[in-house]
């Protein structure tokens, strides 16, 4: 099978998320690595993509040179990962899909609802897919709990209680760090947050194991060291188009929580319980009966946590391996086969529209708000 070719932009030598997708895309065979701009720097981004395979005239500069340069390529590459600082996903992400181009972004698409109501527009338009980094969804233990509930294995779904609350923002002397202290400036990172930075995977995360939409919100912000504008922690109450009542609760100060996300989904005959930590397990209990643990890989799961389970029953499977899932996903949809439940624009602009009602709800103390973005109401 020819490989296809992937493009990455950000996601520089020391970068977070960088090696996540350089695992995930390459970890199938299914792309090969042929461009890159990966860093702001522009001989540093060339450097490195040299040291990582690139030939010497795809290793670009910057992003603006390599759109210049794919565009014309008969080889231009299949995909482009947009892995840059948020503000700059906007711009990148439309630049490329105009011209011509799939796109995997990272989370927050936008910084703001419209930007993101643009981005379905463009993407519809051009035809090319759009897909948003929500990765934790690809984990085949969180795609075998949305089989089971679409299944009706735990009946109507009643209750989502989901948390993205860890603890290492949390200390004070560490505040005016500045790799932290952006975050909580609404000049570098917008008008949230820890509910943008982390919130946003958590309420996709319950929309997408429950099948569902969140239609209204409430919130409760809170700067718990002072210095800081934005939040470090907030608690949302919210509502979805079928009935379901959730809880959400992020922190970036919860000392002793590590990465701490985890969701618990309860319907009228039984409940689920995922979390990161143990991303291999799902908790399941019947109503009346008693609890279970369903494994990654073991017999009779539903379809898509069969696919995306790789290794033996046991043998741990982690975050790389879910960012790889989501290449796969996006290998099979540029092949032609569009998977259910590969994250997109859609569900970008969702989340930026959950943060900025979430903002104003905070700000009016709470204040019930309608959660979707004005071109899904
Ligand atoms: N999906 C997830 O679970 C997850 C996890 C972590 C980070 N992220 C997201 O990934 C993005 C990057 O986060 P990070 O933590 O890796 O950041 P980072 O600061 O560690 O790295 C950013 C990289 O992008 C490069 N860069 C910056 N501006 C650029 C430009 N204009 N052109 C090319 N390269 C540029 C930098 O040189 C650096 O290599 C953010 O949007 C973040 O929200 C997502």
């Amino acid at each position: 099978m020819t490989k296809l070719k992937w493009g990455m932009i950000g996601g520089g030598e020391g970068s977070q998320i960088g090696p996540a997708h350089r695992l995930g895309a390459l970890a199938d065979g299914r792309f090969e690595m042929a461009a890159g701009a990966l860093d702001h720097r522009p001989d540093v981004g060339k450097e490195y993509a040299q040291r990582l395979g690139i030939a010497e005239d795809r290793a670009y500069g910057d992003w603006q040179e390599m759109l210049a340069g794919e565009k014309v390529r008969a080889d231009r590459v299949d995909l482009v990962t947009v892995a840059t600082p948020n503000s700059t996903h906007f711009e990148i992400t439309k630049a490329f899909l105009e011209g011509g181009f799939n796109v995997l972004c990272e989370k927050p698409m936008t910084m703001t609802v419209e930007e993101g109501e643009e981005i379905v527009k463009v993407a519809a338009k051009s035809d090319k897919i759009c897909a948003v980094n929500y990765c934790y969804s690809a984990y085949p233990m969180v795609r075998q709990a949305r089989a089971m509930v679409r299944a009706g294995e735990i009946g109507k779904v009643r209750l989502v209680v989901t948390n993205f609350s860890h603890g290492h923002h949390g200390d004070a002397t560490d505040a005016d760090n500045p790799r932290v202290r952006w975050r909580y400036d609404p000049a570098m990172a917008g008008v949230s947050g820890q509910f943008a930075d982390c919130g946003i995977h958590a309420m996709h995360m319950a929309g997408f194991i429950a099948d569902d939409e969140v239609k209204s919100l409430s919130a409760d912000f809170a700067s718990t060291i002072a210095s800081r504008e934005l939040e470090d922690d907030a608690m949302v109450n919210f509502r979805m188009s079928g009935g379901a009542v959730g809880r959400l609760w992020t922190s970036s100060v919860a000392i002793g929580r590590q990465h701490g996300f985890d969701i618990q989904v309860f319907g009228e005959t039984g409940g689920l319980r995922w979390a990161s930590e143990q991303p291999n397990q799902l908790i399941y209990t019947p109503v009346g009966g008693r609890t279970q643990i369903i494994e990654k890989g073991e017999g009779g799961l539903h379809e898509d946590a069969q696919r995306l389970s790789r290794v033996a029953i046991a043998h741990p499977e982690g975050f790389p391996l879910a960012v790889a899932n989501i290449y796969c996903d996006l290998a099979d949809a540029i092949s032609g086969e569009l998977r259910d439940g590969l994250p997109n624009a859609v569900d970008g602009v969702r989340s930026m529209a959950a943060v900025y009602n979430a903002v104003a709800s905070a700000k009016e103390g709470g204040m019930w708000m309608d959660a979707r973005p004005p071109m899904f109401r």
